[in-house]
């Protein structure tokens, strides 16, 4: 499975005010990145500088005020299940078990249970959890519900993974396992990948391009290209010169964005 391009050409986006007589806010301004396929993106700038309508875009769930996104070329369409969408609030649904969460984006794509449930089961062990595959979210804690949702983004391999601050949520340790879980299966999926973080060092840990926005109206004002070698692991990175060096210079470029 490969991923797919993702194309921004002079996107701009404006959302109208609720509040009559109030113009629109200009929330992005005239935008244009090729992401390559198979390439992992991260996304960073000061809150509400139109990182999320970037995904809800990409999701198909927002229209440019002006340009275009496409995903392979194409506009992209509501509930496509190649596109898949991963937030920080895990919305797995309530009255299912971790196997019927997981075997969902297997149930649109049609298909027969048997399979389904067997690739439902076999990606829940890779998670950690193949021990609970009939436990319902309520009776799992917040990082063992996301693990849930990583094999739910997963399952069906997507070619494009939108991620709006996916571990966020969760605590330095458990955020820490997710991140090296979830890089493990996408290095076998190799999907495009949009990843929004707040997170320097995540952003470093996880992705081959950083591209730094201006506070609202977001435009790209820095793009940095990360090329340690995969699997990476925190830990030697950490111990890594060319870590700290690059830290400091996407820092020195989002200090100044979020100190406006
Ligand atoms: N549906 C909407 N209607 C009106 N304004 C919106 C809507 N969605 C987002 N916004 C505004 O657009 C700006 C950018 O939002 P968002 O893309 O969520 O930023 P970020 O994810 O970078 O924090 C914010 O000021 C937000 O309040
Ligand atoms: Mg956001």
């Amino acid at each position: 499975m490969s991923g797919k391009t993702i194309c921004l050409q002079n996107v701009e986006h404006f959302f109208s005010s609720h509040r009559i007589g109030e113009p629109p806010t200009k929330v992005l301004c005239q935008t244009s990145v090729t992401m390559p396929k198979q390439q992992f993106v991260s996304l960073v700038g000061p809150s509400g500088c139109g990182k999320t309508t970037v995904l809800n875009m990409a999701a198909g769930l927002v229209r440019p005020t002006q340009g275009n996104i496409t995903l392979d070329g194409k506009t992209p369409k509501v509930g496509d299940p190649d596109v898949g969408y991963l937030l920080a609030r895990d919305a797995l649904l309530p009255w299912r078990t971790a196997l019927m969460n997981v075997s969902l984006p297997l149930e649109l794509r049609g298909g027969g249970r048997k399979e389904r449930e067997s690739l439902a089961r076999k990606i829940l062990e890779e998670v950690g959890l193949g021990n609970f595959a009939d436990a319902y979210p309520a009776q799992l804690s917040h990082g063992m519900r996301q693990r849930v949702a990583v094999a739910r983004t997963l399952v069906a391999e997507p070619n494009t993974l939108l991620m709006d601050e996916p571990f966020s949520a969760l605590d330095a340790q458990t955020r820490l396992s997710v991140q090296q879980l979830f890089l493990r299966l996408w290095e076998r999926v190799q999907s495009t990948v949009l990843f929004v973080t707040h997170d320097l060092t995540e952003a470093i840990l996880m992705s081959d391009r950083v591209l730094v926005f201006s506070a609202r109206p977001g435009e790209i004002v820095a793009e940095f290209e990360v090329d340690f070698e995969r699997p990476r692991s925190l830990r030697e990175l950490q111990s890594s010169e060319r870590f700290h060096d690059l830290f400091r210079r996407i820092w020195d470029v989002f200090r100044q964005e979020v100190e406006v």
